[in-house]
């Protein structure tokens, strides 16, 4: 197999950074608009795609949260979660550990229930019908307060049952800077008190100092991002010693204007320095492509070897939140494609 995007489908992957409403197409948010009654400012599906042209993280964020707004039913986030996982699995992905954000929904009068219904429900039928591994983790809107954190960790804690063993963790994401990790370190001491597995963006936008808070303040175990951690050396050998995983982002790094040219892309460098490095597609409806169009992108800009699509496959598995016994099979066949 010398083709490496033939080598990229084939590998077993699995996506930790993935947000799910940013796998909202235009042509699902036209036909939920209508379906909703729900008035978008676009006149057509090729003008959203003109508006996806970027300066920074905020101006994403505007109009994911404005796409965002034609959820309304437990049917709409089943539909949502169904088709990205439809495209997931065309990619081979294997196991997903999915993002989502309760507030976007419940801000406008959407009950959280439904909001887990629809995404659980995708999640169980990809399981029974594929064998498909997911996972939820439920993200705080960190340019929102801790008071509304805290809030909606509380309405979704008699959730737990019902998803026991789906909704494993809590994240955070929204608008990065002016808004540091220590700001939530209240509710992520009171999630992982409750067993909840934690990770948190850090250093997409923000300084190597959100990467050290989202560590020692929320003691995140993996950062969502993390890539201006290359800025200091000493948290460079931390992340190295503890292994702790970056969950990178090419497209929505290229897109957002966190590098300019995907060559110049540190991922590559991160790697080579012996960090847990993995890749995924953060909001693949806006950024330009799933998660194979970020490995091939990664691959072609950076010239990864074969040995290091591997690695990065590899580690998407050691950094997700199963078990030893589950990610096994899937590590077999990563070693037998990687010795053919
Ligand atoms: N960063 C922060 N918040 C987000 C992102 C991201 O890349 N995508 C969706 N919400
Ligand atoms: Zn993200």
């Amino acid at each position: 197999m010398t083709d490496p995007r033939e080598f990229i489908h084939r590998l077993p992957k699995a996506e930790l950074h993935l947000h799910i409403e940013g796998s909202l197409e235009p042509e699902m948010m036209f036909a939920l608009a209508r379906k909703n009654g729900i008035a978008l400012p676009y006149a057509s599906v090729e003008a959203v795609r003109a508006a996806y042209d970027f300066s920074d993280l905020q101006s994403f964020l505007d109009l994911y949260y404005a796409g965002a707004a034609v959820l309304r039913t437990e049917r709409d986030f089943y539909e949502l979660t169904a088709a990205y996982l439809r495209r997931a699995i065309a990619d081979e992905v294997r196991h997903a550990e999915l993002f989502f954000d309760p507030q976007t929904h419940t801000a406008r009068g959407v009950p959280l229930a439904a909001v887990f219904a629809g995404i659980a429900g995708a999640l169980r039928q990809a399981r029974a019908e594929h064998g498909f591994s997911g996972r939820m983790i439920l993200c705080f809107l960190r340019h929102l307060s801790e008071a509304e954190a805290f809030a909606t960790l509380d309405a979704a804690l008699p959730l737990r049952a019902e998803y026991a063993g789906l909704w494993i963790g809590v994240g955070l994401d929204s608008g990065e800077l002016g808004n540091p990790p220590e700001k939530f370190a209240g509710v992520f001491a009171r999630a992982r008190d409750l067993g909840l597995r934690v990770v948190a963006h850090a250093g997409e936008e923000g300084p190597p100092a959100y990467v050290r808070g989202a560590l020692d303040a929320l003691e995140a175990e993996r950062i969502d991002h993390g890539v201006r951690a290359e800025e200091d050396p000493a948290l460079l050998r931390r992340l190295v010693e503890t292994q702790t995983p970056l969950t990178v982002c090419p497209l929505s790094n290229l897109k957002l204007r966190v590098v300019k040219d995907l060559r110049e892309h540190n991922l590559a460098r991160l790697l080579r320095a012996g960090l847990c490095v993995t890749l995924n597609s953060d909001d693949p409806a806006y950024f330009g492509g799933y998660l194979n169009a970020n490995f091939i992108a990664a691959a072609e800009a950076l010239a990864l070897s074969r040995d290091e699509l591997a690695a990065l496959a590899r580690n998407s598995f050691r950094a997700s939140f199963v078990s030893e016994a589950e990610r096994r099979p899937w590590l077999d066949e990563i070693d037998a494609l990687a010795a053919r």
